[in-house]
């Protein structure tokens, strides 16, 4: 049989066929209008990442709740839509599946995770506040079990109106520390009833949201799921559980299993430690073309328990890396931050002409100084830690507006842009007023 390499299709359980085995992964956008509709910055992004050859795009959050927004400018998925709204979804989901690309929406809730300007009480499984320093998150509220199967629904129904305006697929967040990943979480979780306790209730709301997805898309639409291989936290998901529950899920019929980890308070993720130096850190591969993947380890050992198609997602920068993950049988590599600056990096990638994608966090992480990302001080750490996530949303604005990215833009220079721009997207959303980003 011929090798498997990143230009190798792939047919999934659903039917649906990948051209290739590179994804872009979820990136929150941040370019919807005050109403949560999709506007002509997105339409530009998408353009651009289906020029860049991945055979699978995966948007960023896209919420199911309104008042659980995972940032201001989330598109939002919740009721019925419009028909100027459907238009505007339509032209996204037009621009993503070109050149016969898939374009799935990252349907999601952000629970304990969304930040106090969004909502100071957000709904959670238990009342239990993240513990990060700044204040700028909420105090959570536990959800009633009405509220939960109402949450449920919004799911499901988010996900039928994404196959009326075009997507070609679902990819349902449970990863990451958002409201599923919270439920699977015991620290994040301490409820007594069917939701809380044993690993089955725990991952209760995420079975059903599949279950009725498939119900309710049928069997030829791709439902993914992004799962955490672990909470990297001392009593939080552990390695043994999240394939626990990707056994289920694979009886359940997903399609593709992203796996991830971490959340706000441990952003493995990213490759970030978080503030407990104790806790659990990703086991590194002995292989070292595997190393730059943050999350191999666990993936290689998953793909010997479960058959579904795999995505394996954070820090793959260079072909051998990614050959050495799809000789272990992975399935489908997952890049996000390579793809920012330049939303066709992967074409060099997939036309062999480059064996590397551009790895821009190095970047971030190299500027010196005492208040630089790796400042002695702890709190100035943290900050820089968010500002470098800005940077990106700030090289969305540009290309959302139609122009250039900007490498040399200054992360905290980003924050205060992305805090603005948040601001005003919030008084307008309040207002019931027009307001968009780009
Ligand atoms: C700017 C930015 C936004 C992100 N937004 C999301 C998101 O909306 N949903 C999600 O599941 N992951 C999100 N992530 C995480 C990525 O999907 C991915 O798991 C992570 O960046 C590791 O992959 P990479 O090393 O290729 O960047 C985001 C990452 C970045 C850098």
């Amino acid at each position: 049989m011929a090798e498997t390499t990143i230009t190798t299709p792939l047919t999934l359980p659903c039917g649906v066929v990948l051209k290739n085995r590179l994804a872009k992964a979820a990136m929150t956008e941040g370019l919807a209008d005050s109403m949560g509709v999709p506007t002509q910055g997105l339409v530009r992004l998408y353009q651009g990442w289906a020029e860049g050859g991945c055979g699978l795009l995966i948007t960023g959050n896209v919420i199911v709740e309104l008042d659980h927004l995972e940032r201001p400018g989330n598109v939002v998925l919740a009721g019925a839509l419009s028909d100027a709204a459907k238009a505007a979804f339509k032209a996204w989901t037009q621009a993503g599946t070109a050149d016969g690309t898939h374009v799935w929406a990252q349907i999601s809730h952000a629970g304990r995770q969304t930040q106090k300007l969004v909502n100071p009480r957000p709904k959670a499984p238990s009342a239990v506040k993240l513990g990060l320093p700044g204040g700028q998150f909420g105090e959570p509220q536990a959800m009633t079990q009405a509220e939960i199967e109402a949450t449920i629904t919004a799911y499901v129904d988010a996900a039928r109106t994404c196959q009326t305006v075009g997507f070609t697929g679902v990819q349902i967040h449970a990863a990451h520390g958002y409201l599923l990943s919270a439920f699977l979480n015991p620290l994040a979780n301490q409820r007594e009833d069917d939701f809380g306790g044993t690993l089955a209730n725990r991952a209760r709301p995420l079975l059903e949201i599949v279950r009725r997805t498939r119900q309710a898309v049928g069997p030829g639409f791709a439902i993914g799921v992004k799962l955490n291989s672990s909470d990297f936290q001392k009593g939080g998901l552990t390695t043994e559980d999240s394939v626990t529950v990707a056994t289920w899920l694979q009886d359940l019929g997903v399609d593709l299993l992203e796996v991830s980890g971490g959340n706000y308070e441990a952003p493995e993720m990213m490759g970030m430690e978080g503030l407990d130096p104790d806790a659990p850190r990703p086991t590194k591969s002995a292989s070292t073309l595997a190393r730059e993947a943050y999350f191999f380890e666990f993936a290689r050992g998953l793909r010997a328990k479960v058959k579904m198609p795999i995505m394996l997602t954070g820090g793959l920068r260079t072909r051998a890396g990614m050959q050495a993950a799809l000789d272990e049988g992975i399935d489908v590599i997952g890049i996000a931050r390579p793809l920012t600056v330049d939303l066709r990096a992967a074409l060099p990638l997939l036309n062999g002409t480059s064996d590397h994608l551009p790895a821009w966090e190095a970047q971030l992480q190299e500027r010196p100084g005492l208040f630089g990302p790796k400042s002695p001080f702890k709190l100035i750490r943290t900050i820089q830690g968010f500002a470098g996530i800005y940077w990106y949303y700030g090289q969305f604005y540009r290309l959302g507006r139609g122009q250039d990215a900007a490498p040399a833009l200054a992360p905290l220079k980003a924050m205060g842009e992305v805090m603005g721009l948040s601001k005003r997207w919030l008084a307008a959303r309040r207002s019931n007023t027009y307001f968009s980003p780009v």
